[in-house]
């Protein structure tokens, strides 16, 4: 599982540019689902065709970014956030354009204080020396993210862009399993989460499933004087209870609750109080969607070095697989 969680994490994919990113998912899932379809949005939807509930999974497979506003006439390049970006993370990081140029992203000389620092007195260095030479390599609109390796050490991977595709490599590690039911699994990799759960809506309204989880990364509790939450890296997948964009329907949180206990799988209970998931998108779709889901505990989100627990990471699959195998 490794490998693809290595492969799903280096590639190109900001939010609206997922279309690298969607080809390698595709390749992934073939030959484990019995259709693949996209649509407008660029949503990847793989149908496991069944007789009896239908569930969808969603995990966004977009990733934050920077987009370029303005290119000055030394050539250096000013921009903007593709989702949330916490500023004195990405000074002196690197981005990469999906070209595969390579930017260092600094800041004005002029900050005296942590508190001013902020996207507008940042830029990008591609190296250009004039705009007319920054512009042979970029324009005016393109998006670029963050570089960083993907690492496994003792049971727990550090990586970019975990938010979401550890998601991603959940579900398609599930479809490899080849859950054994008659439920008609959606296993649907989303677009534009990261700037406002976009993909998600027009996917649950395109399926209209009887019930869907979003399968996301939650913040954890326990890093030195952090925020209190009670998830911890390593202690199971969580079930979500509540995220800032939807309040877990009571029966699909209680039969994950059921499923982790009947089985012996580790869990914990979420309630995140920033951030939301595609889960939030699709509840109030169309009528209304019974919906959930399980979060894989991470640390550091939306920094260039995320972490989380493959124990973890492999009992969210066990998970997924009883619920998408039970009766409803
Ligand atoms: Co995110
Ligand atoms: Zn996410």
């Amino acid at each position: 599982m490794f490998e693809n969680i290595k492969i799903l994490t280096q590639t190109f994919g900001p939010s609206g540019r997922e279309g690298k990113i969607s080809d390698t998912i595709r390749g992934l899932m073939e030959g484990h689902v019995d259709e693949i379809l996209s649509d407008a949005m660029g949503n990847l939807i793989c149908v496991k065709k069944g007789s009896g509930k239908k569930i969808m999974l969603a995990a966004h497979m977009d990733e934050i970014g920077v987009i370029v506003t303005y290119i000055d006439e030394k050539g250096f390049l000013r921009f903007g956030n593709i989702g949330g970006l916490p500023p004195f993370i990405i000074l002196g990081q690197r981005v990469r354009f999906e070209s595969g140029v390579t930017g260092v992203i600094w800041y004005e000389e002029d900050i005296d204080n942590i508190k001013n620092v902020n996207l507008g007195k940042m830029y990008i260095d591609i190296g250009a020396v004039s705009r007319e030479e920054a512009e042979k390599l970029v324009r005016v609109g393109d998006m670029a993210v963050f570089t960083a390796d993907t690492i496994k050490q003792d049971g727990k991977i550090i990586s970019k862009a975990l938010d979401d595709r550890i998601g991603c490599a959940i579900l398609i590690e599930l479809a490899k399993q080849n859950p054994d039911t008659d439920n008609e699994i959606y296993y649907v990799f989303t677009t534009q989460e990261e700037v406002g759960l976009r993909g998600a809506r027009t996917a649950a309204f395109g399926i209209l499933p009887d019930m869907a989880l979003a399968v996301d990364v939650c913040d954890t509790g326990d890093t030195p004087r952090c925020k209190p939450m009670a998830v911890k890296l390593g202690e199971g997948p969580a079930i979500k209870i509540k995220d800032r964009s939807v309040i877990a329907h009571p029966h699909i949180k209680d039969r994950l609750i059921e499923l982790a206990e009947g089985n012996g799988i580790p869990y914990q209970l979420e309630i995140m109080k920033d951030g939301g998931t595609d889960a939030g998108s699709i509840h109030i779709t169309a009528g209304g969607i019974p919906s959930g889901g399980v979060s894989i505990p991470t640390r550091y989100i939306h920094g260039t070095a995320e972490m989380v627990d493959m124990n973890d990471v492999e009992n969210s699959v066990k998970l997924l697989k009883k619920f998408v195998e039970s009766k409803f």
